[in-house]
């Protein structure tokens, strides 16, 4: 079965083929990042007409390079929810009118479904059953996955999302968004002795997170820095590392907890913040030493994309589901 996937729920223009026996078969990204950039984060509008703009050259561009034709295609799978609306809206109704054109069936598949399932176009894929860790930009959530589509949330974020805190702490330190990568570049300059940041919630039991406490404590100290010395570049890298290690540190000893009260030994990391090196690393290493591992999709697969969207949509069309007559797009939907 050869599926054509369709993400369009944020900022990220992503089309893939997937193709059930022969696997991921090509891929495409267009992302609007330099149209954003200026305005220090999305502006839906924009994201919507440029989704109107690259989705179909975008369609073309795979079936090329996969050397397909639309009639070799069986279904078209799309991002339905979460994510802004009318960006949603343009995939959706692209999708729904291609398959409809071509006569097979349409999808729409939660876009954290999508990332959840990213690992599994890695050669060396994680079995169920499996703890997922979930960190996006709007997303921090600790799942507990036993198939496709059997999902039990754990523990989520009760406020800013990981990635959202990686975004605003990096506007702090005068960095473009998205700032995650950036954080993550001066960090690595950062001298990790200098601040010890709170790790938020780690002293309470349960599996919840929280990030807004990091952040008025990462603006204080950015504030006492600018009144000692106009915030140096040293001053952000070494911000940046506390910051991070924060983060990093708070997700790790979540992890840990997870896997243990679930009883399993699979962690599988995914979203954009899961391209983080640092996290890779310092998971690795923490689940090594309790005989446990952690899988992640490649860094290009850890933010938004359509294989993704594809591979989850494949799975869920090869078990028989298909848009009904009123499926819509949801601007918040909980997996
Ligand atoms: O999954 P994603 O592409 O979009 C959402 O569904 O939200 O995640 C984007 C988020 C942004 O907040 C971005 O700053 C963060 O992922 N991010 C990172 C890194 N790369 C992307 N955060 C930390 N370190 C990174 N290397
Ligand atoms: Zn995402």
């Amino acid at each position: 079965m050869l599926i054509l996937g369709l993400e369009t729920s944020c900022d990220e223009t992503g089309v893939a083929l997937y193709d059930t026996t022969r696997g991921l078969l090509a891929h495409s990204l267009f992302s609007q990042v330099d149209i954003h950039v200026e305005y220090g984060g999305v502006v839906p509008e924009l994201a919507s007409r440029d989704h109107v703009r690259k989705a179909l050259p975008l369609i073309e561009e795979v079936l090329a390079a996969a050397e397909c034709s639309p009639e070799d295609i069986d279904g078209v799978a799309y991002t339905a929810g979460p994510g802004l609306i009318g960006a949603l809206m343009v995939g959706a109704t692209l999708a729904r009118a291609l398959a409809w054109g071509w006569g097979v069936p349409s999808l729409g598949v939660h876009h954290m479904e999508g990332h959840l399932l990213a690992p599994m176009l890695e050669p060396e894929r994680p079995e169920f059953p499996f703890v997922a860790l979930l960190v996006s930009g709007g997303h921090t959530q600790l799942v507990r996955v036993d198939g496709i589509g059997q999902y039990r949330l754990l523990g989520e974020s009760l406020d800013d999302a990981a990635g959202e805190a990686f975004d605003k702490a990096a506007k702090m330190l005068d960095l473009p968004y998205p700032g995650g990568p950036h954080i993550a570049r001066l960090a690595e300059q950062g001298n990790p002795d200098r601040f010890n940041f709170p790790r938020p919630m780690v002293n309470r039991p349960g599996l919840d997170f929280s990030f807004s406490g990091l952040k008025t404590y990462t603006l204080n100290t950015v504030n006492d820095c600018r009144e000692a010395s106009g915030l140096t570049e040293q001053d952000k890298c070494d911000i940046a590392r506390a910051f991070e290690e924060a983060v990093v540190g708070t997700l790790v000893i979540k992890c840990r907890r997870a896997l243990q009260q679930e009883q399993l030994s699979t962690l599988v990391m995914a979203g954009g913040v899961s391209a983080n090196r640092n996290l890779r690393a310092s998971l690795g290493k923490a689940l090594a030493k309790e005989g446990a591992r952690v899988f992640y999709p490649a860094p290009e697969f850890c933010t938004d994309n359509g294989a993704m969207i594809a591979y989850a949509g494949a799975q869920r069309l090869l078990a028989g589901q298909v848009d009904g007559e009123n499926t819509a797009v949801r601007a918040r939907w909980p997996m």
